[in-house]
């Protein structure tokens, strides 16, 4: 499904996470028959799968235990950990997060898209101090327009985020240009790259709107 367009992108760090286990997630995902108690489940699978990829390169510090037998040296995580899903879908990946990473601590953004003219609109942010120092995983399943990934992006940074790691489940072509052209050290996690927006601004083939098929509404 990736475009030859995508070349262009090729500044961005952009990771798609490969994995058959993401594949067979993602066919679920898609499917319009696949009930709201099921999608959560989905959504929640293949968020642990990207926060495994996503949380790679984070620092470790030696430490000692003494196991039943002996003294060893083990290595323990060494990152301050925040995630910051955005309201409402990337609380569908919330859990994954922090089933992975117990100690993270977590921050909020609202952001909503005008049905209309699909500009995203900031209605509510509560994050943790001293962003600084820590590792921050902003949560957002859809990247459609990029203009919702952006504005949280940017108000990370706003708030003293030095480096944000961006975990969507679907991104677009589009999107990610836009992401690129705005911010063009962003570094996005993936389960796919899909071919393009329709009128409304959705991702196709996508898989409808996230919000909607989690919560229900
Ligand atoms: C969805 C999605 C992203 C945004 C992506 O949220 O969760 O935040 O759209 O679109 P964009 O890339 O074009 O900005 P939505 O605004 O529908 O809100 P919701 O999560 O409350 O349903
Ligand atoms: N938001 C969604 O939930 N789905 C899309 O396809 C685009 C934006």
């Amino acid at each position: 499904m990736i475009r030859p367009g995508l070349a262009t992108l090729s500044l961005m760090d952009v990771h798609v996470v490969r994995h058959p286990l993401v594949e067979n997630v993602l066919a679920a995902l898609r499917d319009r028959r696949t009930p709201c108690d099921v999608f959560r489940q989905l959504a929640h699978r293949v968020s642990l799968l990207l926060v495994a990829e996503a949380t790679r390169d984070l620092p470790l510090a030696d430490a000692t235990v003494e196991t039943p037998l002996e003294t060893t040296t083990v290595r323990r995580l060494a990152a301050r950990v925040v995630a910051v899903p955005v309201l409402r879908a990337g609380l569908g990946m919330l859990d994954a997060l922090l089933e992975l990473v117990p100690q993270a601590q977590v921050g909020y953004f609202g952001l909503e898209r005008d049905e209309r003219t699909a500009a995203a609109r900031r209605y509510y942010e509560k994050v943790p101090k001293d962003l600084a120092d820590a590792s921050v995983f902003l949560l957002d399943p859809m990247l459609a327009t990029g203009g919702s990934a952006t504005m949280a992006i940017e108000g990370l940074a706003e708030l003293g985020a030095r480096r944000v790691r961006l975990l969507s489940i679907v991104a677009a072509p589009e999107g990610l240009a836009h992401l690129k052209a705005a911010v063009p050290d962003a570094t996005v996690y993936t389960a796919a790259i899909d071919r393009e927006l329709n009128a409304r601004k959705f991702i196709l083939p996508g898989l409808g709107d996230f919000g909607d098929r989690l919560f229900g509404t």
